[in-house]
């Protein structure tokens, strides 16, 4: 039988054997702290003179180094001071490897160091969290769409042309053929909606962009759902349910991980975590703002912003600090928006786009909207966009045979997950990031 940390009050009083990796040390004469990580969670084992085998209080433990492998057997009980943590009295340790000196301290290191040694700094309580925080995460989006009567239909991730622009595609070989990297799985989910109504892919998606933000990886996962004969506020209202669930469904079930990423967060002054207490408004519905009353609010605060522009990061700040929740950005202007978006018939121009700008500064977590669904338009949009008309004949089918109404969106789950843990950078919000500059480790 294999015992975790997790796990532990249900084994009070009970003799266990626990495998893991050595975190801390620390002896007082007669008594010594193993601090034990297994994945699951750290443990104290202590390991009183007298009480534990002798050969291993007095050699074995002395031989431990920080990230060594042991297995400890003991008993079981709770810790007398800390209620709700266990702690292992010892009886004995079994050395598995003596780790070589361990390149990263409890001192500060510099944040290309912490890079280069990725595959160990996961290790770390803050990246564990982290990657908890992502994979709860991740199950939410599931069981949300899931539940909700939508098909996965995954996405290619080898392409023939460009779904966001040309500027950003990663040119790849496919065999002799040119491929690219897929940017959105968006047009194979337009003809799986086609066929399965309601559904959504999940994938991680490449962008070429030589910017080194903190919002901005160049390898990133995507949830993208499609919905037939959806429009643009149909879509919204999926987007806001969607992103409350996954929120407080998160801060639900990663309590303890978010208020031990809150470096600012003292258990003993507050009862809540300051990042949950502000993650509990996230409610719908969220604030839907026109992409014009948008601009104009951003054009008195940022002289230099030009009405029609995209938004830059700081003009999305202007937008969300003034909300407590994410905000909708509607009908921007179609130039500045994705071929297949369909500009609103009563507003010429406009697209009917929706951005969800998340609060805090976070920024676009979601982009999405209606798609073009007639076949001429969508036509004059391939080539005013300098595509290859050809590049788009089975997307261009999905209007000849039975077109549709439809809209969608795309979530980028680590600029959400850096959102919710309320992180400085994305780099952390991934196991591997892929960034501007590095693919290392
Ligand atoms: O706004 P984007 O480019 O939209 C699309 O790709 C649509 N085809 C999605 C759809 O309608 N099905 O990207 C969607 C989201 C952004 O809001 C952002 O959260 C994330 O993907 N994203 C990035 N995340 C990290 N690094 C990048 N370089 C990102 N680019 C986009
Ligand atoms: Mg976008």
């Amino acid at each position: 039988m294999r015992f975790y940390i997790s796990d532990l009050s249900k084994y009070v009083g009970e003799k266990i054997e626990l495998k893991g990796w050595v975190y801390n040390l620390r002896s007082s004469g007669k008594i010594k702290f193993l601090q034990l990580r297994d994945g699951t969670g750290i443990c104290q084992c202590v390991f009183v003179k007298g009480e534990c085998n002798q050969e291993s209080f007095d050699t074995k433990f002395e031989t431990l180094t920080q990230e060594s492998t042991v297995r400890v057997t003991g008993t079981v009980r709770a810790d007398g001071r800390k209620p709700g943590v266990f702690e292992v009295g010892a009886d004995d340790i079994e050395v598995m490897s003596i780790a070589e000196p361990y390149p990263i301290s409890p001192k500060e290191h510099g944040t290309d160091f912490l890079m280069n040694h990725r595959h160990l700094w996961l290790r770390s309580k803050r990246q564990h969290a982290i990657l908890r925080v992502r994979a709860e995460i991740i199950a939410a989006i599931r069981d949300f769409f899931d539940g909700r009567g939508f098909t996965l239909t995954d996405a290619p991730i080898f392409t023939p042309s460009a779904c966001e622009g040309t500027s950003t595609l990663f040119e790849t070989k496919y065999f002799d053929e040119k491929a690219f990297l897929s940017q959105s799985g968006q047009l194979y989910m337009e003809a799986t909606a086609a066929a399965l109504g309601k559904v959504y892919c999940f994938g991680p998606t490449f962008r070429a962009e030589k910017s080194k933000t903190r919002r901005h990886l160049i390898e990133f996962w995507m949830v993208e759902p499609e919905v037939a004969f959806n429009d643009i506020y149909d879509n919204m209202e999926l987007a806001e349910q969607f992103v409350e669930y996954v929120v407080q469904r998160t801060i639900k079930n990663r309590a303890e991980e978010l208020a031990a990423i809150d470096a600012s967060s003292d258990p003993t002054e507050h009862k809540v975590a300051p990042r949950i207490q502000a993650l509990q408004n996230i409610k719908a519905p969220f604030p839907r703002i026109h992409y014009d009353e948008a601009a104009h609010i951003i054009k008195k605060e940022n002289p230099d912003f030009v009405i029609g522009d995209d938004f830059g990061a700081p003009d999305e700040t202007i937008i969300s600090s003034k909300h407590d929740r994410p905000v909708f950005v509607h009908h921007y202007p179609a130039a500045v928006k994705a071929f297949y978006m369909k500009e609103d018939p009563k507003e010429p121009g406009k697209s009917m786009s929706c951005d969800l700008l998340a609060t805090e500064g976070y920024g676009e977590i979601i982009g999405g909207g209606q798609r073009e669904d007639n076949l001429d338009i969508l036509k004059r949009k391939i080539h005013e966009h300098q595509l290859k008309e050809s590049d788009f004949g089975w997307f261009m089918d999905l209007r000849r045979y039975g077109t549709f109404q439809h809209a969608g969106f795309g979530l980028g789950i680590e600029r959400t997950v850096s959102w919710i843990c309320g992180l400085p950078h994305i780099r952390e919000t991934i196991p591997f990031p892929r960034l501007y500059g590095r693919h290392y480790p």
